[in-house]
């Protein structure tokens, strides 16, 4: 039993299979919960800008009966106000869970330090645990048991698919992730899936080559350029346009979809026409945003059982 959510890195293959097992019967009989956030507050608190995990978070609550206070802390860091310690020893006396967006994963850590109510990551610089569910959820409704199918990532090496690594070899989804040089993902968490791999029996690809896709299911690509990182696109554009996700790509890889986590960069990373396909999963991976994080806050905030489901 996990008390916050800030990554899976720790979680166990069978703790993540329930999670997942529980998101998916929540979605489909949520009558049968009841109202399991009855009287409960959330403060959500994102230093970044954010439509879907917001919006997403908001209703989600609501839908389970409890309420959400949002604190925008766009204008400056959190912790150039106030230690994160404190932030989370304060929130703690109203609230009962802190959903929080920060530039620094170590800040998250602050914030569950001080805390004594679940901290959930809704982003950070290294991982987006809550999107990383959203997305196999998605990929359970488009292609049946995730365990041997095989999802691709192709781009830059960031938090998504970071948080998509982990989570997949968890589930048993062979992992290919294919990067230019230079952005590669974290070598310590290629280091731990390449562990967790070969624990879960899963295959695990890194290259910087595309001829490497091979056959894949499914391809995932993101923004090349991340919230806070204000590189010029025309410093970075040459060297990752070989690695656009487009039609002929689909076609070599035979994946039978595309996946984006959002926001979108229209023929940069993916092509419009690929995003409007019927291939593209995209907006099912928005919608499911919901189910994945109101399974999440039943696991931290509730009794229900998830490994009864
Ligand atoms: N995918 C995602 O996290 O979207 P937002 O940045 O809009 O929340
Ligand atoms: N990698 C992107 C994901 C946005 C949801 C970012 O961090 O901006």
């Amino acid at each position: 039993m996990h008390s916050n959510l800030l990554s899976f890195k720790d979680w166990a293959s069978e703790d993540a299979t329930s999670l997942l097992k529980f998101a998916i019967a929540l979605k489909s009989a949520p009558e049968n919960f009841g109202k399991p956030l009855e009287g409960k507050s959330i403060v959500a608190l994102f230093e970044k800008p954010s439509l879907r995990t917001r919006v997403s978070f908001d209703i989600g609550i609501n839908k389970l009966g409890g309420h959400m206070v949002y604190v925008d802390s766009q204008g400056e860091p959190m912790e150039k106000r106030e230690d994160p310690i404190d932030v989370g020893a304060n929130i703690s006396q109203w609230a009962d869970a802190i959903v929080a967006r920060v530039f620094k994963h170590s800040t998250l850590e602050k914030l569950a330090q001080g805390a004594s109510v679940p901290v959930i990551n809704a982003l950070c610089d290294m991982y987006h645990p809550c999107q990383a569910l959203a997305d196999y959820i998605t990929m359970h409704e488009a292609l049946g048991e995730i365990k041997g199918k095989t999802l691709a990532y192709i781009g830059d090496g960031n938090n998504v698919a970071h948080s998509l690594l982990i989570l997949g070899v968890l589930l048993g989804c062979h992992q290919v992730v294919i990067t230019p040089k230079g952005y590669e993902i974290d070598p310590n968490i290629a280091q731990l899936v390449s562990t967790l791999a070969s624990e879960n029996g899963v295959n695990f690809t890194i290259s910087n080559h595309m001829e490497e896709l091979g056959q894949v299911d499914v391809i995932y690509t993101d923004t090349w350029l991340s919230m806070g990182d204000n590189t010029p696109l025309s410093d970075i554009k040459n060297k990752f346009m070989p690695y656009q996700v487009n039609r002929a790509l689909m076609q070599t890889s035979q994946a039978k979809f595309v996946m984006h986590c959002q926001p979108a960069h229209r023929d940069l990373e993916i092509t419009g026409e690929l995003m409007d396909s019927p291939e593209s999963l995209l907006m099912q991976q928005a919608g499911n945003r919901m189910h994945s994080q109101n399974a999440i806050l039943c696991y931290l905030l509730t009794n229900i059982d998830i490994t009864q489901i």
